[in-house]
């Protein structure tokens, strides 16, 4: 075995420019190659091939230790400088253990949650061989057809930076000298800008935008990454503003690398480079490659222009070596960050073995997690069920492992899914009924049988589990129509005419529109796409042994005319009014929501009251609010604090989400919470991303979702 040695903290530089120095133009190439396993029919024999001719730096998906391994054997035996290779995957919302979807883990407001589930998916996969994962996607979303919002913190700017930033810590952990430990992973924030912006929220479709908003809604948790320390960032598939995100100077140059002083690594998407010759930008593939190079184009993930191009490129001097030392040079310092050039192999199959294990204490987090994402949206006294309850549970989602798996699930089987109907046979309880052929019966004929009738009828409630399958979401997985599926409809609407107690649980990945179904449901728990303890979690919150405590960080609309729909809108010159017919409004329906951003009842009470706002000093303030468990139920609440301007250098949103406190409260207790704002709670971007903050009136807003009652509103007034 070759061995480079000396690699960590500040040998870093000298390390790598030595290395560099020995290396040949087309070990450089092969080096910001990614290799998508997919791309050779994933025939593994093409793989050592090109390792050992130097053609490829890193694979993506390849999630076996022993074939990492066997991999990494011949880059480090069997290559002239025996440079190792580095191995990326999807690990988006766990790898072994199956965490809820991002949107639902973000309906927790829990950053310690959602940098744990980031710490054990990194152990995990770190063990099989994994080095780098393209996590997190800090895009976000408003407009629930895009697929891929299941993959998003959901509509809000700060809180997207809050949980993505929390993710970058978990998944990397903190660097010692310069590396990361053995059970830890290099982060990628994605997709580098405003992929979510997506026209008509079909994906990969055009994007085009102001730079107010891409400095206001879109910029923001980038930077906050970046601050955190992410070591990588993936550019967007899509046009902004008329140049494909890829090959965007203006992007990639004079704001990811010069505004955002991002000096990491940044990789393309799936081919996205040979897709820039198809948005009618790139020339052909020699253009593409050169204008990627010129953007500081790390890697090309997946389309082999740089393999097949650059060298030819460099040769005619129409690209300088220095600008591919450049990335060879962010791409080497990962793999010294990972320590492989002291030892290629970070896992071995006994320690995989030893994680696998595991697996099974990381399912407490998964129920945690998923107990927390959970958001009860409509109760009228059905819930929690009572010992006394004879309940009946039925719906297509009842035993659909798949489902709760959902997009970008790794090595999650569905197996090892416990699904609502596993979960309440488990519990061997004789009031609980499982029904789990009605829905089947029903769809063939519209009816049920008789025996399922009479027992339907005399039960005290039942549970229909309903929602989208998991392969609705994610990417590529638009939709136009958000409704609940006829089927499942008329199904719903069939048992309500037996038994009208019914008590809807939603597995889903995005925002659906349920009006039609809410007139037969009294009461709706959203459950989304929860990963592997998803019945054990739903049973939980159903049975009241946890109180739902989670809050929606997107807004539920109640029509697709509405979407794009969200709370932190703008103010217009005639503001909506329902019964005024020239202000912001539609003629045919409201523009309210079904419900908004950060609603989520509990079995029990909470009052919010006694706003104080006192002035510490020049534009400093400390702002209490008392919060009271007024039910006799412990309960967890999420105390959300908004700001709104009332006029500035640049119109502001109506309101703005700043800070927000998730406490427990005991039956009856009450506590003080004391927020603390200052000049830069109020600073928001100018066009060019610099940062302002305007002296003026302002309203500081504290409630348990974005509707804020009148009492918990105070003005103030910041000082130039
Ligand atoms: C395309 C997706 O847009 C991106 O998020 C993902 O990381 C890559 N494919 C690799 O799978």
């Amino acid at each position: 075995m070759k061995v480079l040695k000396a690699t960590s903290g500040i040998f870093e530089d000298s390390f790598i420019k030595s290395l560099l120095s020995k290396m040949t133009i087309e070990e450089k190439i092969g080096q910001v190659n990614q290799v998508g396993t997919s791309i050779y029919g994933g025939k593994e024999e093409h793989y050592e091939k090109l390792v050992r001719n130097g053609s490829v730096g890193s694979f993506l998906s390849i999630k076996e230790i022993e074939k990492a391994n066997k991999l990494q054997k011949v880059a480090v035996e069997e290559t002239r400088l025996g440079i190792p290779l580095l191995f990326a995957e999807d690990v988006v919302h766990g790898f072994l253990t199956t965490f809820p979807i991002p949107l639902a883990e973000s309906c927790t407001w829990n950053s310690e949650l959602i940098r744990k589930t980031a710490e054990i998916a990194a152990e995990e996969a770190a063990a099989a061989g994994i080095h780098w994962t393209f996590a997190p996607m800090v895009d976000v979303s408003r407009d629930a057809r895009w697929g891929r919002v299941a993959e998003s913190f959901g509509e809000d700017t700060f809180l997207t930076e809050e949980f993505g930033a929390a993710k970058v810590t978990g998944f990397q952990g903190n660097l010692c000298n310069g590396q990361l430990d053995r059970n830890r992973l290099i982060a990628c924030g994605k997709h580098f800008a405003a992929y979510s912006e997506a026209e008509a929220g079909r994906d990969y479709n055009t994007v085009d935008l102001s730079s107010y908003k891409l400095a206001n809604v879109y910029l923001p948790p980038f930077k906050r990454l970046i601050d955190e320390g992410v070591l990588t960032i993936m550019s967007s598939f899509s046009l902004l503003n008329g140049i494909p995100a890829t090959t965007n100077k203006k992007l990639l140059i004079d704001i990811l690398r010069e505004k955002l002083s991002f000096s990491g690594l940044l990789i393309s998407d799936w081919n996205a480079l040979q897709e820039t010759i198809t948005h009618g930008f790139s020339k052909d593939y020699e253009d593409a490659v050169k204008k990627a190079i010129d953007c500081q184009l790390d890697v090309d993930m997946s389309s082999l222009l740089y393999l097949n191009t650059l060298k030819e490129l460099i040769h005619r001097q129409v690209i300088n070596e220095s600008s591919l030392d450049k990335a060879v040079y962010r791409l080497l310092s990962l793999k010294v960050k990972l320590g492989l050039f002291e030892n290629p192999y970070r896992s071995s199959p006994e320690h995989y073995a030893t994680i696998i294990n595991k697996s099974k204490e990381y399912r407490e987090t998964a129920r945690q997690v998923a107990e927390e994402s959970i958001v009860l949206l409509k109760n009228e006294e059905l819930l929690p069920l009572k010992n006394t309850d004879k309940v009946g549970f039925t719906g297509k989602y009842l035993n659909d492992h798949n489902s709760m798996l959902d997009t970008w699930a790794c090595k999650g089987s569905a197996q090892e899914i416990i699904t609502v109907a596993q979960a309440v046979s488990e519990k061997k309880n004789k009031q609980y009924f499982i029904l789990e052929d009605a829905y089947n019966d029903f769809k063939k004929d519209r009816s049920f049988k008789k025996e399922t009738i009479n027992l339907i009828s005399k039960l005290d409630k039942i549970v229909v589990v309903l929602g989208e399958k998991a392969t609705d979401s994610g990417e590529a997985k638009s939709k136009a129509i958000l409704g609940i599926e006829q089927d499942q409809l008329e199904f719903t609407k069939a048992i309500s005419t037996v038994n009208p107690n019914i008590i809807v649980a939603l597995m889903n990945g995005r925002p659906m529109i349920v009006s039609t179904l809410l007139p037969y449901a009294k009461s709706l728990v959203e459950t989304w796409h929860l990963g592997c303890e998803a019945g054990s979690a739903i049973l939980n919150i159903l049975e009241g042994k946890i109180n739902p405590s989670g809050k929606l960080t997107m807004t539920f609309p109640r029509h697709e005319g509405q979407l794009p729909i969200y709370y932190n809108h703008h103010h217009t010159g005639r503001p909506y009014q329902l019964e005024k017919f020239n202000t912001t409004r539609y003629i045919d329906i409201s523009n309210e929501p079904e419900f908004q951003f950060g609603f989520g009842l509990s079995y029990t009470n909470f009052s919010i009251d006694n706003m104080q706002v006192s002035k510490l000093k020049k534009n400093s303030w400390q702002v209490s609010i008392d919060v009271a468990n007024l039910g006799d139920r412990d309960g967890q609440e999420v105390v959300q604090l908004y700001i709104g301007a009332k006029f500035g250098t640049y119109a502001r949103p109506v309101k703005e989400l700043r800070d927000y406190r998730k406490i427990k409260l005991v039956a009856k207790e009450k506590k003080t919470l004391c927020f603390q704002i200052d000049r830069d709670t109020f600073a928001y971007y100018d066009e060019l991303f610099n940062k302002l903050v305007d002296a003026g009136e302002y309203l500081i807003m504290i409630g348990n979702s974005s509707q804020i009652e009148q009492k918990n509103m105070t003005r103030i007034e910041v000082e130039e």
